[in-house]
């Protein structure tokens, strides 16, 4: 998994030699999470920037407007059909990837009987591997390089010992979530700091805030590298549905932040041509302007 990762990661970042300025999400940070995660998937090259189009279109959301446009709604039945036709294609001419692999895998239903997916269950969970893989390491490695550029001392300190770079990418992780929230339903009657909410109440958790919680964590608006405390981080979610993805996002993020600051560790970025996604649960930025040296 590893060296995928590192050469989807540079393959896409050598597109960019010899240019002095580009977009850093639009030419890159957009573009490395959706193949990496379509290769894993088995999604033909050809169909993969389709994929990426679908993904924002879900994910968008018009700026005070309310429920779902119906862009979004096409663009959610459309992943969801080409999903399940590509289960349907790959369960008659199995390959290497992983939707292949569901095709076959066999479920214990823990009587001895054993059943497999349905060409829907694939669909649905190579939709949501699709969509959570994507957008969110798209924002944070854009995040880190604008916060560390805002940061130059620790920036230095990341180019002088790459050992840092994991720190670099948690501590932007807490800074600005890409996920910074999450939804539940109350399975009881809750009371929390002196208020009850009744069960089977919708409930917005803000892990965004938890994550700038001054009890949790000292000064928490620094944006600093070198952080000690150790409390739960809430980044990747908690619990049953923490991120499955998580090993992988940190493997992108560490890789793809590693070649930014070996390739241009004076960079520098535009922030007034920055811009800021309108989405529906991932928080960060659709453009930013980045220059290859100060
Ligand atoms: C920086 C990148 C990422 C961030 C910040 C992130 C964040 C999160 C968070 C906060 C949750 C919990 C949602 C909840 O509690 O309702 C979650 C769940 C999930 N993530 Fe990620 N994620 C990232 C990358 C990925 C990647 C690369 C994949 C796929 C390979 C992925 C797949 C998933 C899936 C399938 C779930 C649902 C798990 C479940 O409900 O049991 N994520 N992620």
């Amino acid at each position: 998994m590893d060296d995928l990762v590192a050469s989807v990661i540079s393959d896409t970042i050598a597109l960019l030699n010899g240019r002095a300025s580009f977009d850093l999400v639009a030419d890159f940070t957009a573009i490395f999470p959706n193949e990496i995660i379509s290769g894993i998937l088995g999604i033909p090259r050809s169909d993969r920037p389709l994929i990426r189009q679908w993904t924002h279109d879900i994910l968008f959301r018009e700026e005070g407007a309310e429920g779902v446009s119906e862009k979004t709604a096409n663009a959610y039945a459309s992943q969801l059909g080409y999903f399940y036709e590509l289960a349907r294609e790959k369960r008659e001419h199995p390959g290497d990837d992983m939707i292949s692999s569901l095709t076959e895998a066999e479920i214990d239903e823990g009587s001895g009987a054993r059943t497999r997916l349905t060409d829907e269950e694939i669909a649905d969970f190579s939709f949501v591997l699709g969509a959570a893989g994507t957008e969110t390491v798209t924002k944070l490695v854009a995040n880190a390089a604008v916060l560390l550029h805002r940061n130059p001392e620790q920036r230095r300190m990341i180019v002088d010992d790459p050992g840092l770079v994991a720190a670099g990418v948690e501590e932007s992780l807490r800074y600005w979530a890409p996920s910074h929230l999450q939804g539940r339903y109350t399975m009881a009657d809750i009371t929390l700091h002196g208020v009850t909410i009744p069960k089977s109440s919708p409930v917005f958790l803000i892990t965004g805030a938890a994550n700038r919680d001054p009890r949790a964590y000292p000064d928490p608006d620094r944006f600093d590298i070198t952080r000690t405390e150790l409390p739960v981080p809430v980044g990747f979610g908690f619990g049953v549905h923490y991120c499955i993805g998580a090993a992988l996002a940190r493997t992108e993020s560490r890789c793809a932040l590693t070649e930014i600051l070996t390739r241009w560790p004076e960079y520098a970025i535009d922030e007034e041509g920055m811009r800021r996604v309108h989405m529906a649960n991932v928080a960060g930025f659709s453009n930013v302007p980045f220059a290859v040296a100060a």
